[in-house]
């Protein structure tokens, strides 16, 4: 990732030296201090439209258009601004604090903005994109020219930066190449990445634990598959956690289909069905970074869905580690069966609450459209903090409800369970429903399963998102860890 070094300053933006200043137009009628050059602006027909961005090196300005104060707009325009700034020949930039009220956040959004807008991944590339600049001055003013405390922004910008680069390093992994990125390379990875943080040790479990946990579902996913699967436990345990929560992530390394083969243009970009195990070990990453006080785990099923002579088949009936016997009507449904003994396992581990992460359906992104995470889950109030976090973290989210009828999509006549619904109607929430038949009933309330197919992958930029992985899921579970922090010394506060 792109190390920039971002320095806070609680000088006004005009006290602070740099190349070249970023300002960002909120106020379309241009009537702001921090736009010096209004008549050029109009000369140039800026009209600060959506994504209008003007690059003025003589005046060693960048102008991009807000939408508004809403973190989301600012990670939009400051990710524009330093798009167009990719070629200048420039070592530092400065910047103020788009808000009117509420200071570190839209320092963080800044932050998140500038590392997750610049990200590329060049690793297979002969020429690597090269970005001059270096440094970046962030002033405390804020557009009223009121001067914030240092120590607050500071706090704010070291968060920013470790989510933004957690998100970064999840985008790594879903980009890298099958080949590259099989499930034991990501077992390795898991590895060395417990090594390099602080509280977290990584257990990793081979087709011989697998078979003694009887993940009899799992392991149907993985036989074809000269890559073998691997279980990949990640845990974060701080001293004196008052918490735990588990992540469960779908690690298909590469998803073929199967027998139930996917024809080839929907099976490119299945390298990016590794997505939820990619965003499950970056929540440890971020987690570990910033010292939360909570246990996290991140338990991610690793396995290629292949074909060969030993593949598994439609008509199987699979026994999970659960004891339910699953029909397999479509080997493509793999997601489901490797996620339900993940699951299982999971619940063992008795968490507080429980989130699964899955690039699971084609028809969630129907459902949805690509920007979107699907929410599923019993918990009412869980699903609407999921919801308010959403906003604040700029990853979409909505809920997709369950019903007693689509339920009943999944019945099977010779097995407990079909791993497809007999409609073609509602695959999301059916998908969904068939990993709540392996939530055990103290969990119920306690999990949630979210269905990422749609924003992993980016085929087409928008946002601060460039083609390729997005790192879906990142910042969504890593803002609501953050934010029960936030509540829990809220209710302390009260109760004193
Ligand atoms: N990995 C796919 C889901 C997917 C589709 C992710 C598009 C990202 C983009 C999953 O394993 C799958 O193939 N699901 C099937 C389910 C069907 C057979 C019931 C699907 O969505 O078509
Ligand atoms: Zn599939
Ligand atoms: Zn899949």
């Amino acid at each position: 990732m792109r190390g920039f070094e971002f320095k806070v300053f609680d000088k006004k933006v005009d006290e602070i030296g740099a190349d070249i200043e970023i300002v960002l137009i909120v106020d379309k009628n241009m009537n702001h201090r921090w736009v010096k050059d209004k008549n050029i602006l109009k000369i140039c027909g800026f009209k600060a439209k959506e994504d209008e961005v003007l690059f003025l090196p003589e005046d060693r300005v960048v102008y991009s258009s807000c939408a508004s104060f809403y973190p989301d707009d600012v990670r939009v325009a400051v990710s524009n601004a330093f798009k167009a700034l990719k070629k200048a020949k420039i070592k530092s930039v400065k910047i103020g604090l788009y808000t009117e009220n509420c200071p570190p956040i839209n320092a963080r959004a800044l932050v998140e903005g500038i590392l997750l807008g610049t990200y590329s991944f060049d690793k297979y590339k002969s020429d690597k994109d090269d970005f001059d600049l270096e440094v970046v001055n962030i002033s405390t003013e804020d557009y009223n020219g009121k001067i914030y405390d240092k120590d607050s922004t500071t706090k704010a910008v070291n968060e920013a930066v470790i989510i933004a680069n957690a998100t970064n390093k999840a985008k790594d992994i879903v980009n890298t190449p099958p080949a590259d990125m099989t499930p034991e390379k990501l077992a390795n990875y898991a590895e060395d990445l417990a090594k390099e943080l602080d509280g977290v040790e990584c257990f990793v479990g081979d087709e011989k634990f697998l078979e003694k946990e009887k993940m009899g579902a799992f392991l149907a996913v993985a036989k074809a598959s000269v890559n073998k699967p691997r279980l990949i436990h990640l845990t974060y345990k701080p001293k004196n956690s008052t918490k735990r929560f588990v992540f469960v992530g779908k690690g298909l390394t590469y998803d073929s289909g199967g027998l139930s083969l996917k024809p080839s243009e929907h099976m490119v970009t299945m390298k990016a069905d590794k997505s939820g195990a990619a965003a499950a070990i970056n929540i440890i990453r971020a987690a570990s970074e910033l010292k939360l006080p909570y246990e996290v785990h991140a338990v991610i099923g690793a396995a290629e869905n292949m074909i060969g002579g030993n593949a598994y088949k439609p008509d199987d009936v699979l026994v999970s580690r659960s004891g339910k016997t699953i029909e397999v009507r479509n080997t493509d449904a793999e997601g489901r069966l490797v996620l339900c003994d993940c699951l299982d396992y999971a619940q063992d581990l008795e968490p507080d609450y429980m989130f699964d992460l899955a690039t699971l359906t084609g028809a969630c992104v129907v459902a949805l459209g690509e920007y979107t995470i699907g929410v599923m889950g019993h918990n009412t109030k869980l699903k609407r903090l999921i919801s308010k976090v959403s906003k604040k973290s700029g990853e979409l989210a909505a809920s997709l409800p369950f019903n007693k009828y689509l339920k009943k999509l999944l019945k099977s006549d010779i097995a407990d369970i079909s791993n497809i619904s007999s409609s073609r109607y509602g695959g999301a929430i059916t998908a969904g429903l068939f990993l709540d038949n392996f939530i055990r009933d103290e969990y119920k309330d306690k999990w949630l399963h979210l269905d990422i197919a749609g924003p992993a992958y980016i085929e087409k930029s928008w946002g601060y998102n460039q083609p390729g992985a997005s790192g879906a899921g990142v910042r969504l579970c890593v803002y609501w860890l953050k934010e029960l922090v936030y509540l829990e010394n809220s209710v302390h506060k009260e109760v004193k």
